[in-house]
């Protein structure tokens, strides 16, 4: 047994604030309030149906991970957030299209009741869309002051105990790291000065962490992945973690590449094409905005395979992933996958995945389950970076140095042992040498 971690129980209300309340945030927010009324269940939540094994095999000991750890529950989950538009969340929501309109509307009075506050916009990192319910200041510093301020008042009117922050809004452009970014009084500089290279989700980020609230980056944007915003988390006791959900045909990636890795099977190509027609999927017909997400998708296969250690299986591995605006789809995303592989004395062999997947109904679940263990974090006094959440992500945030571990099983691992690390109870390998002891 180790040492049992003192973790401050989740009393009172937790508010989830969203910057962007479109089609993942909406069928977040829509889905869990559902739930609360019995109208559906929150699968795919690891907070909600998880369980988690405690000692040895024989004892049999699998509890509900949302007792075995002290989590806000669905009873007590405010909702909030930013948009540059001003619909309320039941018009975003039946804008989606992602859930049955009948459902909706018998959740018409709570989604209506959530509106978004207005946002921190810059044309420039999110170009294919425009909307009128943005802030005016002077500086970003003025920007990240109001964010605050909305903040408290969220606070104080919803009368929360305590806040997150989830990123749900469109994927900013591609950038990367420069000297602004470096340290906290550089990044603060800038933020006085409206230096170019700071981001909105930079600005919201910042508010957040200044605020004491933690912030999980559910898209692929630079945003927390700076020294600077990574030491203001340490300095301000806050978790952080990142970025972009994993969902879709990634979450299928991480699922089949450990797979043929873990048999030698070798790989020459994998090739990766999507078709999807939400706003999400307008956003990304932008050549700045798909780089981001392009560099944060082809990150995945090459940690998994280690091409350094196996040369002659993946080495010469071409990856391709194309993402295609087609509107009749909505937010049907469609992806192919085709898997050029090879075994036994080189011989081919090919995968072919056609996936038909719901984007948002994967996502909301990663968004619940986020802000719940971001919430659980916090109370825990974890702060900085959450590797541990990296099960969440196509792209996890490491301290510097480390390479981020993109195998979902080995996240899996490393999520279920945080948890046991957290209560003192012994961590599981699935290691033990069962011939001469009991695992
Ligand atoms: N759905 C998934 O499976 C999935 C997976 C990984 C990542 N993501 C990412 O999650 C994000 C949300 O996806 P979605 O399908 O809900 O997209 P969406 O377009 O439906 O919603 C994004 C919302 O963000 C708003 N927005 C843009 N810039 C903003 C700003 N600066 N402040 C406040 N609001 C702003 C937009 O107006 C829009 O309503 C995207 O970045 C997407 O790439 C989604």
């Amino acid at each position: 047994m180790n040492t049992k971690i003192n973790i401050k129980s989740p009393t009172g209300k937790l508010g989830i604030l969203t910057p962007g309340m479109g089609a993942v945030s909406t069928t977040f927010m829509a889905g869990v309030i559902a739930a609360t009324k019995g109208l559906g269940k929150p699968f795919g939540a690891i907070s909600q149906m998880g369980k988690i094994r405690i000692g040895k095999r024989t004892e049999n000991l699998n509890p509900d991970i949302k007792d075995f750890v002290p989590l806000a529950s669905l009873d007590n989950l405010v909702f909030g957030g930013w948009d540059i538009f001003s619909e309320n969340t039941y018009d975003a929501a039946m804008r989606a299209g992602v859930l049955d309109k009948n459902l909706l509307y018998s959740l018409k009075d709570e989604l209506s009741a959530i509106k978004p506050m207005k946002a921190v916009f810059n044309p420039k990192y999110v170009k294919n869309i425009n909307g009128e319910n943005v802030k005016k200041e002077a500086t970003n510093m003025d920007y990240a002051k109001a964010l605050m301020v909305d903040m408290e008042n969220f606070k104080q009117e919803n009368n929360c105990d305590r806040l997150v922050t989830v990123w749900c809004a469109s994927t900013e452009i591609y950038i990367k790291e420069s000297d602004v970014h470096q340290t906290i009084e550089s990044f603060e500089k800038g933020l006085i000065e409206n230096d170019p290279d700071i981001s909105p989700s930079m600005i919201y980020a910042y508010a957040s962490i200044k605020s004491g609230v933690p912030f999980a980056n559910g898209a692929p944007n630079l945003t927390i992945d700076i020294p600077a915003l990574v030491n203001l988390s340490i300095e301000q006791n806050v978790p952080i973690a990142g970025k972009d959900f994993k969902t879709g045909q990634t979450l299928m990636k991480t699922i089949l590449g450990p797979g043929l890795k873990t048999r030698l099977l070798g790989i020459d190509g994998w090739f990766s094409t999507n078709i999807l027609g939400n706003r999400d999927g307008e956003v990304l017909d932008d050549a700045d905005s798909f780089k981001t997400k392009e560099v944060s998708k082809l990150s995945v296969l090459d940690s998994i395979l280690e091409s350094d250690k196996y040369p002659e299986l993946y080495k010469d591995m071409y990856h391709k992933v194309r993402i295609n605006y087609y509107p009749p789809k909505g937010d049907d995303k469609e992806s192919w996958d085709n898997i050029d592989i090879f075994g036994w004395l080189g011989y081919k062999m090919q995968i072919k995945i056609n996936f038909l997947c719901k984007d948002s109904i994967l996502a909301a679940p990663v968004v619940l389950d986020l802000a719940l263990f971001m919430d659980l974090a916090s109370r825990a006094d974890m702060k900085g970076i959450q590797e541990w959440l990296s099960f969440y992500f196509k792209a996890p945030q490491t301290k510097e140095g480390l390479e981020p571990l993109h195998d979902i099983f080995l996240q899996r691992i490393k999520f279920e042992n945080t948890l046991r690390h957290l209560k003192g109870e012994t961590l599981i390998n699935h290691l033990g040498l069962d011939y001469y002891e009991e695992e």
